[in-house]
Formats: structure tokens, sequence, C-alpha cells
């Protein structure tokens, strides 16, 4: 009477697939990163991300409503900033009428049920295109955090819900949290980047804001210094961990897919919502293939974003979140 069990009974068909499949992707686990530019009726396509726009404000507005109609409800800001706008200090950053505020302001005047979670880190700022204040060739760390705290505190005003570091200094959370209670911004949220790795695959990000680091005489030429060593695993343990005491009402694993294994890690080792970004490499890899005929987008694409929530994660970032919900619903 061998096998007793026999697994394939339960793959007979897709009815009974759907009954027992274990991880469904729906709407409610995306969040749309988006940039945004000056001007009007702006709609640049990022040359390594196909399909994916730096839009201004009034695109911005447009595009909004539509995602919320498709059942997208939280979007990640970021801005490109014009050159002469950047210095080493983050000045810009903290302008109570910079493009950022500006596009807070818009995303809640457009769809204010819509949650609106912003970038906070000074490269898009960063004359050197850091994350960091530079001095003697090297990222500061406290001069860093205080800018953040104070930059949250500025997004905060604008009607940010959730403000989002992405810089991976030491100590940010505990000093953004600070000035934000301090300042009565009891319930503005914190989305920490916490186990953000050193990766390659940011490369078409940086194209989209123009941020990479510069390549001149005494500038880290990588941020390898703050990033984490995508070859350690307990480490991001710690560094989540180390968030969560200091207020980090969400942690983040990125990059997504080659980081699955921490992302398990982090799951089984905290109780609050883990969020994951598959980021722009992952993302130009997917069109750049599909280009070339070489694989099935959209098969593809569903089973990385399948396999990011199966490993654990509870919100994923990804410039996918449009076409997969358009293909799920
Ligand atoms: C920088 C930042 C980066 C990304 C988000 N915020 C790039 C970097 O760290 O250099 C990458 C996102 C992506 O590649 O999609 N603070």
């Amino acid at each position: 009477m061998y096998p007793l069990r026999r697994n394939r009974r339960l793959r007979t068909n897709e009815s009974i697939r759907s009954l027992v499949r274990e991880t469904v992707i729906s709407p409610n686990d995306f969040i749309v990163p988006l940039f945004v530019v000056e001007g009007k009726n702006v709609k640049e396509e990022i040359g390594s991300m196909p399909g994916y726009f730096r839009l201004s404000l009034d695109l911005l507005e447009k595009e909004v409503k539509e995602l919320w109609n498709l059942g997208l409800k939280s979007v990640l800001l970021f801005v490109k900033v014009s050159e002469e706008l950047k210095d080493n200090a983050g000045k810009e950053a903290l302008n109570p009428e910079g493009l950022m505020q500006r596009s807070i302001k818009t995303v809640k005047n457009a769809v204010p049920e819509m949650i609106v979670m912003t970038d906070v880190a000074l490269d898009p700022y960063s004359k050197f295109g850091h994350d960091g204040i530079i001095a003697d060739g090297k990222v500061l760390n406290d001069d860093t955090t205080a800018v953040l705290a104070e930059m949250s505190l500025s997004h905060a005003k604008a009607g940010a819900d959730i403000v989002a570091p992405s810089d991976m200094m030491d100590g940010r959370i505990f000093e953004m949290r600070s000035l934000l209670e301090d300042e009565g911004f009891h319930d503005t949220a914190i989305m920490s980047y916490s186990a953000k790795y050193a990766s390659a695959f940011y490369g078409p990000f940086r194209d989209a804001l123009d941020s990479a680091p510069v390549d001149a005489a005494n500038i880290p030429k990588d941020k390898k210094t703050y990033q984490m060593d995508p070859s350690n695993r307990e480490e991001a343990i710690r560094e989540t961990l180390m968030d969560i005491e200091e207020g980090a009402d969400i942690v983040m694993v990125k990059p997504g897919l080659c980081y699955l294994d921490i992302v398990r890690d982090i799951r089984n080792a905290v109780n609050i919502p883990v969020a994951v970004y598959q980021v722009s490499g992952e993302y130009a890899m997917i069109k750049a293939a599909a280009e070339k005929g070489w694989l099935d987008h959209d098969a593809v694409m569903l089973e990385q974003l399948t396999a990011i929530k199966r490993a654990g994660a509870n919100m994923i970032a990804s410039y996918f979140a449009k076409e997969a919900v358009k293909l799920i619903s």
C-alpha cells in the first residue's frame, strides 16, 4: 500500500492548488516608490528602469489617484534635487517649500487616505552623492543624524505618515523618534531601513535621482562604511533589534531577492512588521531579460514577489507594484 501519502493529490488542478496555497500577494502588500521632479507635465523615463518614470507634481497627483483606484494604499516618495541646490549639509532637505515637502502635500491633497512614506537620507541633496555629511574623507555619523532628525520633522510637518530613513547611520532612529515626540508628532511612524546592504543592485536608482557617489579626491567611492557587508547575517539581526529598541515601528531588509535568508531570520527574530525593498537593479534585471525575450516577464515578476512574501515580508516596496496588482486583480 505504498505510498499512503501522495503529495501530488493536492496539486491536481488550479482549484485545489488555490485551496492549499500558503502565500498570496494582494494590493495590501505593496508600497509604491515614486520619483518626483520639478516642472509641469514632466514624465521622464529612467534609462535603466524601462517603464518607470520621474513625475512632476501635477502628474504625481494623477498617478496617486490611479494607484488608489487599483487598491494601492501607500507610496514612498523620492525627489530629484537640482544640482545647484545640493551641498554638504542637507540644507535644501529642510526647506519647508522643498520638492519633498510639496510632494507630500500634493499626495495628501489628491488622496487623503493614501499613506505617505518619505525617504529620509541626504544623498539626493548631497553634492558628493553620499547619505551623510563629509569631512576629511569620512562620512560623519552624529552630524548627519542631527540633520536626519530635522528632516523627519520637516516631512511630518508637511503631512507624512511614515518617515523612512534609508541612510544606515548609527543611532538615527533614536534621534528621529526623540525629536518627533518632543515636537508632538506622536503618530508619525518610522520605517527603518535597518538591514540595508552595500549592494550593487542600487545602480538604476542612482541614475533615477542622479545621486551616485562622485568620483573625487577624499570622497569615499562607495557606501561600505555605513551600509552592511553582503557577507553578514548575524549583523543584520543586531542592526534590526537596535532600531526597534530606538523606536522603529517597521523594519526593513534591502535588497530583496539575494537576501531572503535575512528576511526569514528577521521575521523570526522580531515581533513588528518587516518590509522588504525589491530594489531598482532587481527590477532592471527582469525588464532586461524580458526585453531580450529570455524570460516570461509577468511570471518571473509574480514568482519573485511571492518569494519575498513567503520569506516573511509583511510588505514589499516594489517598482512592479502597479503591474503586479493589475495582473492579480
Ligand atoms: C539612498 C537610497 C538608495 C536606495 C534607496 N535609498 C540607494 C543607495 O543607498 O545608494 C535604493 C533603492 C533602489 O535601488 O531601488 N539613501
